[in-house]
């Protein structure tokens, strides 16, 4: 089929490149000069594991394009997913002016009958709005333009996996004619057995941020018991084994730790609520989600504080910046929320990510970047472990002690063993676990 993706950021490219592996003739559209000129280049512009290789073999086989111009690209398109950023307002409601330009820009060129997917995470609504903007522009088109849902579910470092082997592809349209477009573009993953849900349009919207905000709640949950355990010494890490061990509640998004970051569960937490309220329905639990998250950073803090004293004349290493492992992406990153707390209570910090080091660097200026993970431990006056990358297992737990001026570890992932730490002559910290002067 021919598809145009408008929007070549995290979601659009994996998109564009994931279909034109399952066969499809895609066009990458974005009025990013730079971005698309990297792209022709045959460079990713960001790092997510298997994307680069996906890119190349579609661009390879002639199967995968990029253009900056909408006329020549939208022209016989089939199926145009609309993929740009949704970023928050300052109210917290998300903002769709991107959606809407997009929107705009390329029904001008639009020639025949074709499926609008909304792809971009949006309120309930919205597929609406897009209806009537699309008429707007295009009234002769009235009878040959659809507009479908088809949410994401990708997590960042696992994007590509994810679109080629999801748990479950969502479509919410008006028409046999939407659900059967989608239905046919999906057909190899469809062969292969993943299921397709079919909903109306307001519900596939809406279960978008209902899944979202669900798994950021489990993380506050999680969060909020460890504040608990470390009152009444208890380890959270075990009563999210004990809860996990029910089916009815799972272990996934149970661990706690610095919280959740990046650019969807915040944003879309905050924006749920927005469209919450503007419907006239109050939803506090989603505000509390959000506070216990901010929450997560500032007990990490306090733990530093109590174990440094004045963070004055104090070096800090954070390990990892990113805003979980696999990925360069620092958006909303705990880590980087924890590292400012530091630095506007004085004291010198200095960061490792074998990945986000450069995009930390531009987010927090005053933030010292080290090239390996022991160079960024040197000297320094306590360890924290933000962001659990693979690659810090293999830390060696000696060398990690001698370099530090005081051997002191806070633990913002539950990444080390306690045990082993202690017995290593560590004070450690976890997260949820027993207080570091308690006998393990
Ligand atoms: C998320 C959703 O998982 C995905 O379905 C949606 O489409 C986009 O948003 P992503 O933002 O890539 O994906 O990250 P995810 O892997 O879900 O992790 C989000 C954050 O939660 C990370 O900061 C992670 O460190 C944190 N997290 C996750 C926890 O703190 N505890 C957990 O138990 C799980």
């Amino acid at each position: 089929m021919r598809v145009v993706v408008v929007g070549t950021g995290h979601v659009g490219l994996v998109t564009a490149a994931t279909l034109a592996a399952l066969g499809h003739d895609v066009i990458g559209l974005d009025r990013d000069e730079e971005k698309i000129g990297q792209l022709k280049r045959g460079m990713c512009p960001f790092f997510e594991p298997g994307l680069q290789e996906i890119i190349d073999d579609g661009v390879a086989v002639g199967r995968l394009r990029f253009e900056t111009e909408p006329d020549e690209a939208v022209a016989g398109v089939e199926v145009l997913f609309v993929c740009v950023g949704t970023p928050a307002r300052s109210s917290g409601e998300a903002n769709l002016v991107a959606v809407e330009r997009a929107a705009r820009d390329i029904a001008r060129h639009l020639t025949g009958p074709v499926v609008v997917v909304e792809k971009s995470t949006v309120p309930a609504g919205t597929s609406n709005r897009l209806h009537q903007a699309l008429m707007q522009e295009r009234p002769d088109l009235a009878n040959d333009l659809e507009v479908i849902s088809n949410p994401e579910f990708l997590r960042e470092g696992r994007a590509v996996d994810d679109s080629l082997h999801p748990d479950r592809l969502l479509v919410g349209a008006t028409s046999r004619r939407g659900f059967e477009t989608m239905r046919r573009l999906y057909d190899p993953l469809i062969r292969k057995g993943h299921r397709l849900i079919e909903t109306d349009i307001a519900t596939a919207e809406l279960a978008k941020h209902a899944c979202n905000a669900f798994l950021a709640l489990k993380i506050s949950y999680a969060n909020a018991l460890a504040r608990l355990c470390e009152r009444a010494g208890a380890d959270v890490t075990a009563v999210a084994d004990v809860m996990g061990s029910d089916p009815r509640i799972g272990r996934a998004f149970l661990d706690a730790g610095l919280g959740y970051g990046g650019y969807c569960f915040p944003k879309d937490l905050q924006a749920f609520e927005r469209f919450a309220n503007q419907l006239g329905y109050d939803f506090p639990l989603l505000r509390e989600v959000a506070r216990i998250n901010d929450e997560a950073v500032r007990a990490a803090v306090e733990k530093v504080k109590d174990s440094v004293w004045n963070l004055e004349d104090k070096r800090i290493a954070l390990l990892g910046l990113a805003f979980k492992p696999g990925t360069d992406d620092v958006r909303f990153s705990p880590a980087l929320a924890l590292a400012r707390h530091l630095i506007d209570e004085h004291a010198t910090v200095v960061g490792y990510d074998p990945q986000a080091g450069a995009n930390a660097k531009t987010e927090v200026p005053e933030l010292e970047i080290a090239p390996d993970a022991y160079e960024a431990i040197q000297g320094a006056h306590c360890l924290v472990m933000c962001t659990g990358w693979d690659e810090f297992r293999a830390l060696d737990l000696r060398q990690m002690k001698d370099r530090l001026a005081y051997p002191i570890v806070v633990d913002g992932r539950n990444f080390f063993d306690p045990i082993e730490m202690r017995k290593m002559g560590f004070v450690y910290h976890g997260t949820g676990r027993r207080l570091a002067s308690e006998a393990y």
